[in-house]
């Protein structure tokens, strides 16, 4: 097991008032994973992370990084490696040059002078920073930083990487350059990899497994793709021509809505939850259905049939599975609702004994 958390617990007192940042999180994360830390502003994932990094000491609970106790803050480090996006600025010496700085933590880590500068040599050509290699870090740009921290963090190739928000300012091209690197990483030398960003394709594309924490607690633990398809169901993409009905003539152009809908809803037993036109003068529209009675793949033969049946021709039929994004954001609308709801039913508990026609 790479890494282990067990309850743990960070209680922050801020101005006389005590903040949960984390409230008993379990988890186990198996040696050469890829996990996915996604969650709201202020969820616990900087928290959580600095944690393991020994950076933070817990209010309670335990977390080992291979077997070894993160209150062992100097042999977690020897293992670790460890990216803080957003306070990064204070883990770089500014007056130090990029080389400086990346040599002096490479032979910290245990590397020989000779490894280490060969290693440095060629992520520095990998992320375009060669030139500025000489320059002192405080006349980097924000991005520049950005990309220093995170090959300081790659130089030693630790087993373990805690990567918070480690992509943050990174221009496009560079940002898929960190996500092959990364990628490599994970396959090439089994680097067990905890990712917090919010980034969603980062996380998408990379990670196997995502555990999703708002408030202090994990709310969901599985992989991406299952995760899309608890939070937001898969719909039917279709763009299709029907022709027109012999006695529209006037409305040549515009499809029966109402009956289309109302057929869709018996033959299917879907409904279409958006319909446009796409071509009017030929007749082609494009429609999102949601499957109702059937599966999806039941409900998209269905269509098919329909639409076959009805004369008109069908130009792409697919499932759609909404993204991570979309997906993170319809759980967080579901989850704060289902808290709302909770909430009310206890207001209504409390109320309810006063009430007058009870007293
Ligand atoms: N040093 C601190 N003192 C007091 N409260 C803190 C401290 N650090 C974090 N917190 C609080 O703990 C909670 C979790 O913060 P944390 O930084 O872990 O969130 P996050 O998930 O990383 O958010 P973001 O997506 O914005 O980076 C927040 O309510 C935050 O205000
Ligand atoms: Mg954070």
């Amino acid at each position: 097991m790479s890494i282990e958390i067990e309850s743990i617990c960070k209680r922050f007192t801020k101005k006389g008032k005590e903040i949960d940042a984390l409230d008993d999180i379990s988890v186990r994360i198996k040696e050469g994973s890829f996990v996915g830390l996604l969650g709201p502003n202020g969820a616990g994932k900087t928290t959580l992370t600095k944690i393991l990094t020994t950076l933070l000491i817990p209010t309670s609970g335990e977390a080992y990084i291979d077997d070894i106790s993160i209150r062992e803050d100097k042999k977690v480090r020897q293992i670790v490696g460890a990216v803080f996006g957003e306070t990064g600025g204070r883990s770089l010496y500014y007056r130090l040059s990029v080389q400086d700085n990346l040599m002096f933590y490479g032979t910290l880590s245990g590397l020989s002078k000779s490894v280490a500068k060969k290693r440095i040599q060629s992520l520095l050509n990998y992320f375009d920073l060669e030139e500025k290699k000489d320059a002192l870090v405080m006349k980097l740009s924000t991005g520049m930083k950005a990309k220093v921290l995170l090959i300081r963090s790659l130089v030693p190739f630790p087993k373990v990487l805690l990567l918070d928000e480690p992509t943050l300012g990174f221009d496009a091209e560079s940002s898929e350059k960190a996500k092959d690197l990364l990628n490599e990483f994970n396959r090439e030398f089994g680097t067990t990899i905890l990712l917090t960003s919010h980034n969603f394709p980062e996380i998408d594309e990379l990670t196997s497994r995502l555990i999703l924490i708002d408030s202090g607690k994990i709310v969901q633990d599985c992989a991406p793709t299952i995760f899309k398809k608890k939070a937001v169901q898969e719909y039917v993409h279709l763009i299709f021509s029907l022709p027109p009905l012999p006695t529209d003539r006037f409305r040549m152009s515009q499809l029966p809505t109402e009956i289309f809908k109302q057929l869709v809803r018996d033959s299917a037993g879907a409904e279409i939850t958006s319909l446009q036109e796409k071509d009017g003068l030929n007749f082609i529209y494009e429609a999102s259905i949601r499957p109702v009675d059937y599966t999806l793949n039941e409900t998209i033969s269905r269509i098919t049939v329909l639409i076959l049946r009805a004369s008109g021709e069908i130009y792409k039929i697919a499932p759609y599975l909404p993204s991570l994004k979309e997906s993170f954001l319809a759980f967080l609308a579901m989850n704060k609702s289902e808290a709302a709801r909770d909430q009310d039913l206890t207001e209504k508990m409390f109320t309810f004994p006063l009430q007058e026609e009870d007293v």
